[in-house]
Formats: structure tokens, sequence, C-alpha cells
């Protein structure tokens, strides 16, 4: 077998994996679903998940795989025995079904900031009858929609067909400062909008009694984004960390990871809900997958300079979304290649090709979206949190502990906490938010789903 390969620089671990965790997740799904969560009240519940859940859990998954060095089935096999490897299997398909809606809707934004060269923001609007939203029916589905998906998994197939040194690294390095310098340019102008207080109030002052009363939508809402948005639940970060070579210190990796990417999500809601308001649109959950690019359209048309602006920001999440899309990629073609053997160019295409495929009706009709988003989000990451969770705290805890504390030196009492924080509380809450959440997709299947077939048959 070939020699591993290794990160090709210190930071190159970190960078890739924040390179995987910032995407879309932060910047098109996060402001969406926020506001179909009523703002607020999904925005605590959601921090609460991240910083309670999601921080012991991307520590489970660095342990898993710098001790293996393995692809994520090989690493629970090796770990828990032969019957994970139908658990590993389950993380493969969560991988096809995300990258298959993912790569649309990164073809969205390649699409957008393609539009910016035509002419400035306000003219592409004025040229839609019914403006941004406008804008945004006819540019998500049809055949620009189908032809952008094209484009965007052909990218993604050829950066990781060349292999984890040379593609990912170099991009992240650009990336993460430039969106970060964007939104915070974005979200300072935003302040100055008319109604940004509107925008605020709507995104930053929970009721409790509205958490009260949706908390069993709410739960598996914010559990799926905070999954998806850090890249946890399907081995992506396991992938990751097996490539480690050498000792890292992981909880501080994971803090820096986890606070970058709250970070970014958090600054693109400071922006999209003061320009919503201002825009005289208050039921920002009407939005739906389009809340970002009519948001944001709308800002790019009326700020001076917001055509270069706005090419900026479409190009910068573009590649944003290029690089979580590697991740994913990776994940399915790492283990193709150490379990089948087969070489990495062959795994790419033969991997990405099935799920471009996959992707294809979301360019018909975004029902599909809703399909495959939410059977990955609210039911297959939650449920690969909880197998991975498990296996770190009831199966293998000596090993987690002691992968841990090298790099970081022993922790004592901290590392007796984290394990009991996982075998207990953790995973309660993961079987009821995966209970609500099957539950959810049920009532999606058997009403919007059903409706939608009703009609189109
Ligand atoms: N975390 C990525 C984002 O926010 C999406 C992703 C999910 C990537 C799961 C890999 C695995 O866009």
């Amino acid at each position: 077998m070939n020699e591993r390969e290794t990160w090709a620089t210190r930071t190159g671990f970190i960078l890739a994996a924040v390179g995987s965790a910032v995407g879309l997740g932060n910047i098109w799904r996060f402001p969406f679903v926020t506001g179909e969560g009523g703002g607020a009240a999904f925005l605590l519940i959601y921090l609460l998940f991240v910083a309670l859940i999601g921080f012991p859990a991307i520590l489970a998954e660095f342990v898993i795989g710098r001790k293996t060095k393995l692809n994520p089935v090989g690493a629970l096999m090796e770990l828990g025995g032969n019957g994970w490897k139908y658990v590993g299997g389950i993380f493969i398909v969560t991988g096809f079904v995300i990258l298959s809606f993912y790569s649309v809707v990164a073809g969205w934004f390649a699409r957008y900031f393609l539009e910016g060269f035509r002419g400035s923001y306000a003219s592409l609007l004025a040229g839609y009858d019914g403006g941004a939203p406008a804008m945004f029916g006819a540019v998500s589905t049809g055949l620009d929609a189908f032809i952008f998906h094209t484009i965007f998994m052909a990218l993604t197939i050829g950066v990781v067909a060349l292999g984890i040194r040379r593609g990912i690294e170099l991009a992240v390095k650009v990336m993460v400062p430039a969106i970060v310098l964007l939104l915070i340019g974005m979200a300072v102008w935003a302040f100055t909008l008319p109604d940004a207080g509107a925008g605020y109030d709507y995104y930053l002052s929970p009721e409790f009694g509205v958490i009260a009363d949706n908390w069993t939508e709410l739960l598996p809402a914010a559990a799926g984004q905070a999954f998806f948005t850090l890249s946890l639940g399907m081995g992506v970060m396991v992938t990751y960390a097996s490539y480690l070579g050498e000792d890292r210190n992981l909880a501080k990796d994971g803090t820096a990871i986890i606070g970058f990417d709250t970070g970014i999500a958090f600054l693109t809601g400071l922006v999209v809900f003061p320009v919503f308001f201002a825009a005289g649109i208050t039921e920002p959950g009407d939005g739906g997958p389009g809340a970002i690019f009519i948001s944001m359209t709308e800002a790019f048309a009326t700020i001076s300079g917001g055509h270069i602006i706005g090419l900026l920001f479409f190009g910068t999440v573009t590649i944003a979304a290029l690089s979580s899309a590697i991740s994913l990629l990776e994940v399915v073609t790492a283990y193709v290649i150490d379990e089948k053997g087969v070489d990495r160019w062959k795994a790419a295409l033969g991997m990405g090709g099935v799920i471009y495929l996959l992707g294809v009706p979301v360019t018909y009709d975004l029902i599909f979206l809703d399909l495959l988003d939410g059977f990955a989000d609210g039911i297959l990451l939650v449920f690969g949190a909880l197998m991975l969770v498990l296996l770190v705290g009831w199966i293998a805890p000596k090993f987690a502990v002691a992968e841990l504390e090298k790099g970081i030196g022993s922790l004592g009492s901290l590392g007796d906490a984290w394990i009991w924080a996982i075998r207990v509380p953790i995973l309660l809450v993961l079987v009821v938010t995966l209970t609500l959440g099957i539950l959810d997709y049920v009532d999606f299947l058997t009403g919007p789903f059903a409706d939608w077939i009703g009609e189109n048959s």
C-alpha cells in the first residue's frame, strides 16, 4: 500500500478543516433556517447546540481519525468491530446526499457571480419583473441551474482527483480572510440602514415563550444546522484528522474551527436580517433557500460600488463552497481508495458522477432540495453523530482520552468530564433530537411532498 499522505504544512489540517466547515452552511443555510425558525429563538438553540454538543462531538471525530489513520469506514471497524462497517456505509451515503444538492446551490452562487459581470445588480434586478425574488426564482431551477451544477461538480471532481495536498490549503488561506472582511464590511453598512433595528430585534432578542412553544421543531432544526455547518456526523473530520502526521492539540484546533465557523454564520445574520427589514420583508422565513440571494442582491443594488462588492461576495462564497464540497467528495473517495483499492482518479470521477446525477432533480424543482436536505440534516447527520458518540463514549473511551491527551498533556478529570458528557447527556439529547427529526421528516413526506407528487402526476 502507498504511504498515506499527510498535510504539507503544520497549518494544513486546520485550514482544510476550516475550509470544510465554512461554506454554504454558514452563508446560505444559516440565514434561511434561522428565518424559518423565527429568528432569535432559533439562534439561541443553535448556539447552545454548537457549544454543548458540537464541541465534544468534533473532538470525538478527531480522535477517531488520528488514532486509526483510516477513512471513516475503516476507522469504525477498527475500533468497534466488523458490524460498524454499516454505520460507516451510512456516512458514505450521507456524503452522497449532501453533495448532490450542495453542488446545485453552489452553482447558484457561481451564477450570481457571473451575472455580476453583466452590469450592476440594480440593472439586473430591473430585468426581472418582481425584483430580487423573481430573479432568484429564475436562477434557481431550469437549464441554468443544471449547467452551473454541472460546472461546479466538475470542478470538485477535478480538485479531489488531484489529491489532498495541492488543492485545498491554498484556496482556504485566501478565502477565509476574504469572507470575514467582506461580511464585516457589509454588516457595518447594514447597521446604517433604516429599520436595521427591527432586523436586530428579530435576530437577537429571543422570546422564551416562542422557544417553549416550538421546541419540538427548533431542536432538530438547530441540531441539523449545527452538524451541517461544522461538517460533523459523517466522518469528514475523521478523514481529515486521519492525515495528521504529528501530534496537535486537538482541543485547541477544535475551538478555532468552531469559533471561525460560528463567527461567520453569526456575521451573515448581521447582514441579512437588517437588509430584509430595510427592504420591507418582515417575514424573513418566507425567503426560504433564496434568502441570502434575495437580501444580498437587494443590498448590492443599492450601495455604490455594490457591483464590485457583489462580485467579490458571490465569488468568494463559491470558493468557500468548493472547499466544503471537496471535503464531502474526499470522504467518499478516500473510502473507495482505501477499502476497494481503486485509484484516486477513477474513484473521484465515478463517485462524483453518481452524486452529480442525484443532484439533477433539484435543478428541476426545489421540492427535491427539501427532500435531500431534510433527510441528510434532520436524520443522517444526527444519526451519524449519535453513533460516533456511542463509539467514543461507550465502546472505546480509554483510547479516546489517551489520544486526546497527545499534543495536550494530561487532562486529568477534564478527560473524564468529556467522556461522561458524551456518554449520557449528549447521547440522550441526540436520541431525542433524532426522534423529533424523523417525525418532522415523515410530516414532510406525507404533507408537502405527497402534495407535490399529487400535483405533478
Ligand atoms: N460544513 C459545510 C458547510 O457549512 C457543509 C458540509 C457538511 C461539509 C457536511 C462536509 C460535511 O457548508
